[in-house]
């Protein structure tokens, strides 16, 4: 049923064995993107992933190395100058249906967007409307995917979402001003969990935050994840981090997943020359390679 990677990233036999049996949620097969600009930009080249369903999949790599332009054209949320030019993105709907991402628009996309895979936008903590409270904009998103509800249960799963971030449901009247980085942030995710989509993707959602509200946050959708089921897409140029919290990691450079791989077997025994360099690139990480252990977790173990 899991459809393995034969081809593209550097995996092992160790990891093949970990991702058999589980069920796909989302399958990219040779996905490219351009930026048709002059001279053009490959963005991202013949990139194939899995992700199944309830796995938190980090997707690591610096900065200009594709991970938001790939994040995006899973979503179909592509726009001129950028243009995927190639491969295929199947979501293996919860009803059994596949659904090809390509084929999605107007309506269709619209739904699929928040209900089936919803989307933590990089910097989105700064994308809260300033002139209306945070109920109005959740409000917004029931009104236009959920519009049998009554206001009555717009408010009730409001408050309910905001209870579930951690934030104080009083704080549905607030306005974006009036909220911290974190709290927006939270927010932010409340939105992306409005509708219990099936994917989660997470566009560094934490970076701009201080160590101590990341943790927080961190810790939150790791509960969610136990609680929900969803699969998280986790976007971060933060590899330390990564390992903490993922199941799987895909390492990315210029474009390309070099690397695909358990958190654990992408700490332990890097394959590509790349992600050695990245994880040495980490003081943190170099010191005792014993030390690694996945935090915020129970001992129960994770999806893998
Ligand atoms: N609108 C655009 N026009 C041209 N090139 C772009 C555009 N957006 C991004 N790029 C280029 O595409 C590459 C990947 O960018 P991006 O997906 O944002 O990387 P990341 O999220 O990993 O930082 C980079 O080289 C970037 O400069
Ligand atoms: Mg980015």
């Amino acid at each position: 049923m899991t459809t393995a990677l034969t081809t593209g990233p550097l995996t092992t036999p160790d990891h093949a064995q970990a991702i058999e049996g589980l069920a796909p949620v989302l399958t990219a097969r040779n996905v490219s993107i351009e930026y048709e600009v002059d001279p053009p930009v490959k963005a991202v080249k013949e990139v194939s992933l899995t992700l199944h369903r309830g796995e938190i999949l980090g997707l690591a790599g610096e900065s200009g190395c594709g991970k938001t332009t790939l994040a995006y054209g899973i979503n179909q949320l592509l726009k001129p100058p950028a243009l995927r030019t190639g491969g295929e993105i199947v979501f293996h709907d919860q009803d059994g249906t596949d659904i090809d991402v390509a084929t999605l628009e107007g309506d269709a996309l619209r739904a699929f967007r928040w209900d089936k895979i919803s989307m933590v936008f990089q910097g989105a903590m700064n994308s809260l409307n300033p002139v209306i409270d945070i109920k109005a904009q959740l409000f917004d998103v029931f009104t236009t995917h959920r519009p049998s509800m009554t206001k009555t249960e717009k408010l009730e799963r409001s408050r309910e979402l905001l209870q579930l971030v951690g934030v104080d449901p009083n704080r549905l009247n607030s306005f974006a001003h009036e909220l911290s980085g974190g709290m927006r942030q939270r927010v932010m995710i409340a939105m992306a969990l409005a509708l219990n989509p099936q994917v989660m993707i997470m566009d560094e959602p934490t970076t701009a935050l201080d160590v101590v509200v990341q943790r927080g946050i961190l810790r939150e959708i790791m509960r969610l994840r136990e609680q929900f089921s969803f699969a998280v897409v986790f976007i971060t140029h933060d590899l330390p981090l990564l390992l903490e919290i993922s199941d799987r990691i895909a390492v990315m450079r210029h474009g390309e997943i070099v690397e695909l791989n358990t958190s654990a077997n992408i700490f332990t025994r890097p394959q590509h020359e790349y992600t050695r360099k990245l994880l040495a690139s980490f003081p943190s990480l170099t010191g005792d390679r014993g030390s690694f252990v996945r935090s915020g977790e129970s001992t129960e173990g994770s999806a893998l």
